[in-house]
């Protein structure tokens, strides 16, 4: 039987009710409607906390990768905690300074920069750039010099490594679109080398996400460990080394095995803490994934011909991962109850992929019950969209018995 707070550290039923820290979420969908997306902060924190704790000898950046979920509060939360971010486009790197995060602290990746993000980028002085392409660090070249601004560059090397994950989200092999082959990363130092604007002192690696085995990860360190020690054999010397985020987070306790975050910060130890650069990582949905639910009303229980289908109000539209990677994210009534009924949970969108769950069992349910989804913390809110018209659903955060 799995229990919730498997999920969700802060999500307990009381008296057949179900609360987030200590606030109970029927109390919730009636002041803000449903669906909301609803976060905990001390999960958050204990996230954050367990990553930090669970490094021994070296103490790395940690810069998160807001992309997961740009809420304000979210990314305000991350600042308060000394966290530096991964951002992808100019609208993350806008937020996050107005959030307070440091310039010194943002890195920017991404495989599509265009000449404007560039432009911001350099003008705001942040800590560097990951580099995708030569075309790419040519044109960074080019603006910087006509700016005057020096820029760190740290090259993103593609280790040509399977995350073993779903192939949407893999992005470490040569086939994907991400990165510098292993082979040209020296011939981009020398022909870069006198470069008065580039300082390229970096590498970087990001392998995929929702990484679940420790195995990709020790294949694509063990690479770049070796690329740094073959480059400083010929004199090219890197001061920082970026080794991405991808780690795994539990969607199905009946079926996800994640290797343990200590295992984690061993490997990273045991691969770099010796060569003396910085390290930066950069997660995202380990620090908010299990922090978020998504409270949604039903709308109506439909009899089917073969099944009975819960319709509830929210759809693919705010929780997109169903239906684009197939992820199978639990669910659990407000209001708890113990019969049992196989569903089928859809959402109102006119697609057949709008589905959360198959043959799912749960309490017997009813027009305008609360039910959640658990673990939409991160690439949940962020990839919503207004599809059918829809609107966006709320979102709050909260911190105890406070609302945020
Ligand atoms: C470059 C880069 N860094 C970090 C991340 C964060 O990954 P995750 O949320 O799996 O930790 C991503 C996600 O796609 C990414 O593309």
């Amino acid at each position: 039987m799995e229990k919730i707070s498997n999920y969700n550290k802060y999500l307990s039923y009381k008296s057949g009710r179900l609360k987030i820290e200590n606030i109970f979420l029927d109390d919730i969908a009636l002041k803000y409607g449903t669906p909301t997306f609803c976060y905990s902060v001390n999960q958050i924190k204990d996230n954050l906390y367990k990553l930090k704790n669970s490094f021994s000898k070296i103490k790395p950046l940690i810069c998160y990768a807001m992309k997961a979920n740009f809420n304000k509060g979210i990314v305000k939360l991350m600042s308060k905690n000394n966290l530096g971010v991964d951002v992808v486009s100019k609208g993350e790197l806008r937020e996050s300074l107005e959030c307070g995060i440091k310039n010194n602290k943002i890195v920017f990746s991404g495989v599509g920069k265009t000449d404007e993000e560039i432009n911001f980028a350099l003008k705001n002085n942040i800590k560097q750039i990951n580099v995708e392409s030569e075309e790419e660090l040519e044109e960074i070249g080019n603006q910087a010099k006509s700016l005057k601004r020096k820029i760190n560059i740290s090259l993103r090397v593609n280790p040509n490594v399977d995350a073993l994950t779903h192939d949407k989200i893999s992005t470490g092999r040569s086939e994907d679109k991400f990165g510098i082959s292993e082979e040209k990363v020296e011939k981009v130092f020398r022909y870069h080398k006198e470069n008065r604007y580039l300082n390229i002192n970096g590498l970087s690696i990001h392998i995929g996400s929702q990484i679940c085995k420790i195995e990709p990860f020790r294949k694509a360190f063990k690479k770049i460990r070796n690329l740094v020690l073959s480059l400083k054999k010929k004199n090219i010397l890197i001061d920082s080394l970026d080794i991405g985020g991808g780690i795994g987070i539990i969607y199905d306790v009946n079926k996800d095995k994640i290797f343990k975050i200590s295992d984690y910060a061993i490997l990273v130890e045991e691969n770099f803490a010796d060569l003396g650069v910085e390290i930066i990582i950069e997660p995202g949905r380990f620090l908010v994934g299990a922090s978020g639910i998504l409270i949604s009303k039903v709308i109506r229980v439909k009899k089917g011909e073969k099944k009975d289908f819960l319709i509830v109000d929210a759809g693919m539209n705010n929780l997109l991962r169903p239906s684009l990677y197939n992820s199978k994210h639990s669910i659990f009534p407000v209001k708890a109850g113990d019969k049992k009924i196989e569903y089928d949970i859809v959402g109102p969108i006119c697609e057949t992929s709008d589905i959360f769950r198959k043959s799912y069992l749960l309490s017997k349910q009813e027009k305008n019950n609360l039910i959640i989804i658990c673990s939409v913390g991160a690439y949940g809110s962020s990839m919503s969209s207004d599809y059918n018209l829809r609107g966006l659903a709320n979102e709050i955060l909260v911190d105890g018995n406070k609302i945020l």
